[in-house]
């Protein structure tokens, strides 16, 4: 592990003792399905007709692991670095009585078998902390099954220039769409390395990877309003998320 990945590893571990702080919050909403929003249940609909087998890259809290499950999933195994984040999300889908169960890995490189899921889910602030998309991509291909499908829902590329002006968007002086990396200044990953990457780069990657492309769009409302905050960047006019629903093809 690299000494960035290794520092943010710790940022993040500090960060998930939230997920202990807030623990029976987090299991009322686990239980209520929530987390996992409508574009997701759209997007997703046919994919969970078919009860899948599902691995969730980064799968933090785990709250939508539950959701998973409960919209049609067969099992979920969420993969994340932090060890506090797999234990409190492994202690609240037991109290649920889901099907998930969590792995401790350093991403990309999940230490799955190749061919082991059937859909592979990641988002809500995933992509930012890989480095290596190629490489983040090509993990995917390999754990996913023929006609196994990718499924991204996560911070667009361009959220992190926005200020958090209330009366007008604005750009930060100090991001380019274009640089590698930022520090991120907010919470919960504060001073955590936040690597960027173009929706280009993205989607080419994964279409590197071999994988057919079958959705992308681009939505003005960030993936997660953080409280207390009204961005006037947030308002409608400027891209915030995006979705991407990738298929590995039949053998
Ligand atoms: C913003 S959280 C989002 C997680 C999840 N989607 C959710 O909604 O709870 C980002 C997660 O990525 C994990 N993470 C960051 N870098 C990672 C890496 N290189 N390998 C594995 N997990 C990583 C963190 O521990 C954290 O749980």
């Amino acid at each position: 592990m690299d000494q960035t990945t290794r520092a943010n590893r710790q940022a993040w571990e500090t960060a998930s003792e939230k997920h202990v702080r807030e623990y029976s919050d987090l299991l009322a909403v686990a239980a209520a399905g929530s987390s996992l929003i409508d574009l997701e249940r759209e997007l997703l609909r046919e994919i969970l007709q078919r009860a899948p087998e599902v691995v969730h890259l980064q799968s933090g809290n785990g709250t939508d692991d539950v959701a998973l499950a409960q919209a049609g999933a067969r099992s979920v195994v969420g993969v994340d670095f932090s060890e506090v984040a797999v234990r409190a999300a492994q202690q609240r889908a037991d109290e649920l009585g889901a099907p998930c169960r969590y792995v401790v890995g350093v991403l990309p490189g999940a230490p799955l078998p190749d061919a082991s899921a059937d859909l592979v889910y990641t988002g809500k602030g995933a992509v930012i902390w890989m480095r290596d998309l190629d490489a983040w991509a090509a993990d995917i291909a390999r754990l996913l099954r023929p006609s196994g499908h990718l499924f991204v829902y996560d911070e667009h590329p361009a959220f992190s220039l926005w200020t958090w002006d209330e009366d007008e968007p604005r750009i930060r002086p100090d991001r380019s769409y274009f640089a590698e990396s930022h520090v991120d200044d907010t919470y919960p990953a504060n001073g955590a390395v936040q690597f960027q990457a173009t929706l280009g780069r993205i989607v080419t990657a994964v279409a590197a990877a071999g994988l057919e492309i079958r959705h992308l769009a681009e939505y003005p409302e960030p993936f997660w309003r953080m409280g207390g905050v009204s961005a006037a960047s947030w308002n409608g006019r400027l891209p915030n998320s995006f979705s991407l629903l990738a298929r590995r093809p039949a053998a």
